[in-house]
């Protein structure tokens, strides 16, 4: 405990040795079969801080059954309080209803780096009809 305050106030004050950013870059596709126009919010959040992180996000509406997203995002890490990114999408959509559904993907988690990193692209395949990602 008194070790765990100690690293806290270090890394606050010595902030510069323990921030760093990550770049992260997510793309895929986006499924949905529909004879309606439809719209989806995909927002990349980091579940395992005091508040989720806002990694990226993006919204578009289409009339395709098939649509592709590519969004960046940055996060930035203490590299102390916890050992991985924990990264999940949240999705928002009016697909196959016309109020808005709202599904989690399983969280991904990635091992902090040392430094500085462009993480590898993360590929997710979201299908709004079956509510989830695959
Ligand atoms: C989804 O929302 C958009 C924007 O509000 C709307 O134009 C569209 O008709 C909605 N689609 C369905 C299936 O309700």
């Amino acid at each position: 405990m008194r070790l765990s305050i100690f690293l806290l106030f270090s890394s606050l004050i010595f902030g510069g040795y323990y921030c760093y950013e990550n770049k992260f870059r997510f793309s895929g596709t986006v499924y949905c079969k529909s004879e309606h126009r439809w719209c989806v919010r995909i927002r990349v959040i980091e579940v395992d801080t005091l508040i989720d992180d806002s990694i990226a996000s993006t919204d578009f509406c289409s009339d395709e059954t098939t649509k592709t997203y590519d969004i960046a995002g940055t996060d930035e890490n203490d590299g102390i309080l916890d050992r991985n990114f924990e990264i999940q999408m949240i999705v928002t959509h009016n697909c196959s209803r016309n109020t808005d559904t709202v599904f989690k993907t399983p969280i991904k988690r990635i091992p902090l780096p040392k430094q500085p990193t462009e993480h590898a692209t993360i590929r997710q395949h979201l299908n709004l009809n079956m509510n989830s990602s695959q």
